[in-house]
């Protein structure tokens, strides 16, 4: 078996774990090798690539990032691009190419595999927001990361009777928000799904201060929106992707909460340090899991499918049923988080 592998968009912990397992799946079940594009689509078109061996792969377990680099580069934008990978399948004598990559990566690999192309996607996103898959790795680790943070925000917090903003990554939905808000005891999520009131938050957080709460810390999602008409915020930049460049809604949120609510409010903005650095044990297995079996995939002829988990198992979906649409937060989750800062004050415990 010869396959070709790249990772695609954004860094994400757990990459390097995939990697790993395919090679180690190609080499231990099938015989064969792995050739590893650099830089996503980028290395497919231009030829950029180097061989993928149990030893280039030894010690990448724990590390974050992806030792094959990355890019959004695609096919679909070049003239040629089409063309170019298919060489590059040709010219490698190539079984498949895995691509390891988000929505946009999956979009391609399912464009491919209409052009006719053997493509296997395997879905990574820190924000879990790819369908299809009830998890991506990378984002227990995200959200593991943004939990230790607001840990040490609520001393601070508590010590100066002030509400923190803590803007976390999440770009169209907002399961790292509520997850970390859940598990850092959050008063308050606001997430894309549902857009916020910041006149109702206000109000949430005066209840909770007049009745005794002396700290409040809300977990806002980069791509959180206020209800139309109620706030106006500026339009993020785009960048030569068509990729909007999201942050800082954090600091218009605490702005209006402080005039509204009289309480000292600050704000930390987590960023990239929520995906950077080590995965953590669920992460490394789930992209171990996912490697070895889009290689199996590859050996089976199963192009066009993508690998996922559902429930518990990890199971080839077609990459289509992927694309084109998102995984929103579960509507039990998003009430279990707003418990925490009710309109009305919690009466007993
Ligand atoms: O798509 C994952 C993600 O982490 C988003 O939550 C975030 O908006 C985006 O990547 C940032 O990507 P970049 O650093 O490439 O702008």
């Amino acid at each position: 078996m010869r396959i070709g592998i790249l990772t695609g968009g954004g860094d994400c912990p757990g990459l390097n774990a995939v990697l790993r397992a395919a090679v180690r799946a190609v080499s231990v079940d099938h015989g064969g090798d792995v050739i590893g594009f650099r830089d996503g689509w980028r290395g497919v078109m231009e030829d950029t690539w180097e061989p993928l061996t149990i030893d280039r792969c030894r010690g990448i377990l724990p590390r974050g990032g992806t030792i094959l680099g990355t890019s959004r580069d695609q096919p679909y934008t070049r003239a040629d691009g089409v063309q170019r990978v298919r060489e590059a399948i040709s010219r490698h004598r190539l079984d498949a190419i895995v691509a390891i990559g988000g929505d946009g990566t999956m979009g391609v690999a399912n464009d491919l595999h209409g052009d006719g192309l053997p493509v296997v996607g395997v879905p990574k996103t820190i924000d879990n927001d790819i369908a299809s898959t009830e998890m991506t790795f990378g984002f227990q680790t995200a959200v593991q990361i943004c939990t230790f943070a607001i840990d040490r925000l609520h001393t601070t917090a508590e010590s100066h009777d002030r509400v923190l903003v803590v803007e976390v990554m999440g770009r169209h939905v907002g399961h790292i928000a509520v997850w970390a808000g859940i598990a850092g005891g959050a008063a308050v999520t606001l997430v894309p799904e549902e857009p916020f009131d910041l006149d109702d938050v206000a109000s949430r957080i005066t209840t909770r201060h007049d009745h005794g709460s002396w700290a409040t810390i809300v977990v806002v999602a980069e791509g959180a929106v206020p209800q139309p008409g109620t706030l106006s915020i500026t339009e993020p930049i785009v960048d030569a992707y068509g990729h909007q460049r999201l942050g800082g809604i954090a600091n218009v949120v605490a702005a209006e909460l402080e005039l509204r609510t009289r309480i000292e409010t600050r704000t930390t903005i987590l960023g990239h340090v929520q995906r950077g650095g080590t995965p953590v044990a669920f992460d490394r297995v789930l992209g171990t899991r996912f490697g070895v079996a889009a290689v199996d995939a590859v050996a089976d002829g199963a192009f066009g499918s993508m690998v996922a988990l559902q429930n518990g198992s990890i199971v080839r979906v077609p990459v289509a049923d992927a694309v084109g649409h998102l995984k929103r937060v579960e509507p039990d989750l998003l009430r279990t988080s707003a418990l925490f800062a009710p309109q009305r004050p919690a009466t007993g415990g």
